[in-house]
């Protein structure tokens, strides 16, 4: 027996909302898990590409995989051994590029294996176990649910969250660099302590945030998507983002502009297709970096992950 689970792409942070805010978006991995028939024959992994997704030749086909280190936590949950399991990844999310790749196979295995063992765990189990592997719970948590989604990783290990509607009409625009930027390199640069001004300034502006996603007030969101616990120390590491943020400041119809997760992908927020206006400048933007951009306009996911 074999199940496949479809997971969508998602970005974290939405500025403010360091390890806390995420979003899930209709890019999408396949994750699908199966009991091999020859028992001892250990884990096999393979990654299909359903895009030029050249970069999948560096996740690790052995028990290092992080979708096989999560399987190995559910069972170990029931009191089981993962053995001999083949597990397919058909990649469609760009892998290192602030897109929620490594959330999507964590999420996808858990789903797919806790299917195929009858489902012994409940969703606050996978979400538990997909948040530790993870470090963080800011993109399983859309991942696994769809939408627009706040979360909390408690003392225990165990992760309260919310979904909140996010208005139809405000949309994604994703500038995804042709090159990589690994998440521990993205984190080793952030500070070990932050002043309590700075702290004070993400709190105020992230429950603000909240509530102009309540409200669908795109006045008061773009006040709200600034942050001074990663992004200043990020910026360094992604090429465009200064240049951008300048350029989008006051512009009609977006929202604003951040770094996607730990980067390099940057999102822009807009309403009313604000950014198809300005699309040819930030392409001579990124030109004159002499970077590659990918840029796709999406639309919220609400779905979340769902056995195909
Ligand atoms: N919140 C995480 C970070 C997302 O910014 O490092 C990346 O996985």
């Amino acid at each position: 027996m074999k199940v496949s689970v479809r997971v969508p792409a998602t970005t974290a942070n939405l500025g403010p909302g360091f390890d806390c805010l995420g979003i899930a978006l209709p890019i999408y991995n396949e994750i699908t898990v199966e009991e091999t028939v020859m028992p001892g024959s250990g884990v096999e992994i393979n990654i299909l590409e359903d895009n030029e997704n050249f970069d999948v030749l560096s996740i690790p086909k052995d028990e290092n995989n992080i979708a096989y280190k999560a399987i190995e936590l559910l069972y170990n949950f029931i009191g089981q051994t993962a053995s001999d399991l083949k597990i397919t990844i058909k990649t469609n999310i760009p892998v290192t590029r602030g897109l929620g790749s490594s959330a999507s196979v964590i999420v996808g295995g858990l789903m797919a294996a806790n299917h195929l063992l009858g489902n012994p765990a409940d969703d606050a189990v996978l979400l538990s176990i997909a948040s530790e592997v993870e470090g963080h719970p800011d993109n399983v948590t859309p991942a696994m649910f769809g939408g627009f989604c706040l979360s909390s990783m408690e003392s225990d290990g165990s992760v309260i969250y919310s979904k909140i509607s996010w208005p139809q009409e405000w949309k994604f625009t994703l500038l995804i660099p042709d090159y990589e930027l690994d998440t521990n390199i993205a984190r080793s640069v952030l500070p070990e302590c932050i002043s309590v001004k700075d702290a004070a300034f993400n709190i105020r502006k992230c429950a603000m945030l909240i509530d102009a996603v309540n409200k669908k007030d795109a006045e008061l969101m773009k006040k709200c998507l600034q942050d001074k616990i990663h992004q200043p120390y990020r910026e360094k590491l992604v090429k465009g983002f200064k240049e951008l943020k300048e350029f989008f400041e006051n512009k009609e119809d977006i929202l604003g502009c951040v770094i996607s997760g730990a980067g390099p992908t940057i999102l822009v927020i807009s309403c009313n297709n604000g950014f198809e206006k300005i699309k040819d400048d930030v392409r001579n933007i990124f030109n004159d970096l002499n970077v590659n951009c990918d840029i796709r306009t999406l639309n919220i996911e609400n779905e979340g992950s769902i056995v195909v």
